[in-house]
């Protein structure tokens, strides 16, 4: 069993843009080895954030397309390779393993859209974000969950969510999953 208590932290963003900066936030807390599963239903907003975290870490402007159809797109960035995953067209778990995704998961920052389609292979060490609908058409509920010791610690680092412009903290303590 699993003994560490995975802390989520509930957000609201207002906007794109509040997207965007949660997404730059959280950019400057990784690593090589890190892996970010996008979760949302279509349209939710995962591609936006993913553009924008590259974009945090890149010194030049990246278009970032989203990988539907090629499932990987790669960034070179300062802070190391970006493994950009959208699995949505996976037709099976096993297929992921010719993306290249064990040497990703050990040596890349990864995100991953579709997360759920990976199956078994998802690894357990991850960041979970979760995008969801919000009271307005460009709101979002954000649900941040922490599924390591190592990322509760990082983002308890971060300055408090409601000192960021278009954030709102749902919860002003994270609470346990
Ligand atoms: N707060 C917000 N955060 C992110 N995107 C937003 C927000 N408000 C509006 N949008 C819009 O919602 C759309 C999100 O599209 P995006 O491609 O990022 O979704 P997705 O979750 O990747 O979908 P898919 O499952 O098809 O890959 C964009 O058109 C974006 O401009
Ligand atoms: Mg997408």
């Amino acid at each position: 069993m699993d003994s560490h208590t995975h802390q989520s932290h509930r957000i609201k963003v207002r906007s794109e843009t509040g997207t965007a900066r949660l997404a730059a936030q959280l950019s400057t807390l990784t690593t090589p080895g890190d892996i970010l599963s996008l979760w949302g239903d279509l349209g939710t907003g995962k591609t936006s954030f993913a553009r924008a975290f590259i974009n945090s870490l890149t010194d030049h402007a990246e278009e970032v397309p989203s990988p539907t159809f090629t499932l990987l797109q790669l960034y070179d960035t300062p802070r190391g390779e970006v493994y950009h995953f959208d699995m949505y067209r996976l037709e099976a778990p096993d297929d992921a393993l010719e993306l290249g995704i064990e040497d990703a998961f050990v040596d890349g920052i990864c995100l991953i859209e579709w997360p759920d389609r990976l199956g078994a292979w998802l690894p357990k060490n991850r960041l979970d974000i979760i995008l969801q609908a919000g009271d307005c058409d460009n709101a979002r509920n954000v649900e941040i969950i922490a599924r390591t010791p190592a990322w509760n610690e990082r983002l308890a680092a971060l300055p408090p969510w409601d000192t960021i412009e278009d954030i709102e903290s749902d919860s002003p303590e994270p609470f346990a999953e």
